[in-house]
């Protein structure tokens, strides 16, 4: 079988928009000096009161179909417009719309830039983006520069310069870029911010991340679904293809960005062994998976330091047979946090027997459970999504949206977790040295405020 085509165009595609890695216009984070912004920072950015926001969807695959579902059980949200390159997806979306008895929203498909014409659109406030990576940050740009806030699925970026130019487009359009990372709204990561806040576990020292999810099987999606295209990364980058599900909440956890920031990464790819393995095991010979050259690490593992100097480890493994874990460890001067499986050791405060984990968190999810969780944590239970943390993410959004607050997370916050991806290619491509993370706040990160624990 020859190489897939529809792979060959999509990769010629990204090579034209100077996406591919080797095509990177400049490598380091360092090598570029930023011009200073023609706008103003968006940190705590306020948009103006929404009574109900009106809602466009670009990618209603696996991901964008689950949040058209959210959409319509929200209060206070109108689904203005719908696009997507796939009819079939398109369509199925826009009938569960239409069945719940809401109004059947418009339709764009057709071409890769029908999403244009969605966005030409003067009655749609926020649109949410839940294609492939690679259209994330046009799509993005395109949303604020069309006057509309922009929700993009992770990760926000691929390229350092990506990263600037959505830093930039907010900053001078002064619109929301939201990456919606939905971790951070989890039961546990939430009860884990509380804890912190209340200083459970002293100062902060230490975390680990991870997105360690055996992922194999996406090999086998060919024409449609994730796999279709998600595939191709991992013969195209070696490094964290996908931090942010990790790391955004030790991020929050620790401040990132309000107080302290990344410093600089260094990242080790273990050999790539265990796609070609699947491929030979699970397709012909001469099926195009058993002609790619699987060149990602199978086990990435990644250590960022902080300017205030506390340590984290951040891991990628979406091959090796291994159950699923995040980490999701703090580690503070009075004790630990540490998930998959939760437990926890705390000298002042705890069982007494910090040597030993407290399998137990019934009581501390009595003590520590976070008042947003109180207030929410039914509803996001019944209505779901990897366990409510993605309705509560979207309730949250409109929320704040609804009430004139600030977003819980905004670009710098998206621009810094997602930018690990490239920072450890390019460390793990020259001896795991050193990598500095650019500052996406411009040094706003000293007075930014620290997330509010919300809800109370
Ligand atoms: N936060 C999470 O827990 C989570 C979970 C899964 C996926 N994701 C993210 O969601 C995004 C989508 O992943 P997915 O699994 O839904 O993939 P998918 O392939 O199922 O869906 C992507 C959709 O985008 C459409 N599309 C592609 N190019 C388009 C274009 N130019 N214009 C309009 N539509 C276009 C495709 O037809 C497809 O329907 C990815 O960024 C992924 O990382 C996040």
């Amino acid at each position: 079988m020859k190489l897939n085509r529809r792979h060959f165009l999509k990769t010629a595609g990204l090579s034209a928009a100077g996406i591919l890695t080797s095509q990177l216009p400049f490598s380091s984070a360092e090598a570029v000096p930023r011009k200073p912004t023609t706008g103003q920072s968006v940190m705590g950015l306020i948009a103006p009161k929404m009574t109900t926001v009106r809602v466009g969807f670009i990618g209603v695959g696996q991901r964008g179909s689950g949040h058209v579902k959210h959409f319509c059980h929200l209060e206070g949200v109108d689904i203005k417009a719908i696009c997507d390159t796939n009819a079939q997806v398109l369509d199925e979306s826009i009938e569960f719309v239409t069945a719940q008895g809401l109004a059947k929203p418009a339709r764009y498909t057709g071409s890769d830039h029908a999403y244009k014409d969605l966005l030409d659109r003067d009655d749609i406030d926020i649109v949410i983006i839940s294609t492939p990576w690679e259209w994330h940050a046009p799509m993005a740009i395109h949303t604020m520069e069309s006057g509309k806030h922009a929700f993009v699925e992770v990760p926000l970026a691929l390229t350092v310069e990506e990263c600037w130019q959505i830093v930039d487009t907010a900053e001078r359009t002064q619109k929301n870029c939201m990456m919606m990372e939905n971790v951070n709204y989890g039961r546990d990561e939430l009860m884990v911010l509380n804890m912190v806040r209340q200083g459970l576990f002293g100062e902060l020292l230490h975390g680990e991340a991870a997105y360690i999810h055996e992922l194999r099987w996406q090999m086998k999606e060919i024409d449609s679904k994730t796999g279709s295209w998600r595939t191709y990364w991992h013969t195209k980058r070696n490094g964290n293809l996908y931090p942010t599900h990790g790391l955004g909440p030790v991020s929050q956890y620790m401040n990132i960005n309000r107080g302290d920031r990344f410093d600089y990464l260094t990242s080790m790819s273990s050999p790539a062994l265990g796609r070609a393995l699947y491929a030979k095991r699970e397709f012909p010979a001469d099926h195009e998976r058993n002609q790619l050259k699987y060149i990602n690490g199978d086990i990435n593992t990644s250590l960022i330091k902080t300017v205030k100097g506390r340590t984290i480890m951040v891991q990628h493994d979406t091959t090796t047979p291994r159950p699923y874990s995040r980490h999701n460890l703090i580690q503070g001067t009075n004790g630990v946090f540490a998930g998959f499986p939760n437990r926890i050791a705390i000298e002042q405060g705890g069982t007494g027997n910090y040597h030993k984990w407290d399998m137990d968190m019934a009581k501390w999810y009595a003590k520590y459970d976070h008042p947003l969780w109180i207030q929410m944590g039914e509803q996001a239970e019944r209505n779901g999504g990897h366990g409510g943390m993605d309705f509560l993410m979207l309730w949250r959004m409109v929320y704040c949206l609804r009430n004139a607050e600030p977003l819980d997370q905004d670009v710098y916050d998206g621009a810094a977790w997602s930018v690990v991806n490239i920072l450890s290619e390019e460390s793990v491509n020259n001896r795991s040295n050193s990598v500095n993370f650019p500052d996406f706040t411009r040094g706003a990160w000293k007075t930014g405020k620290p997330l509010e624990i919300v809800g109370a």
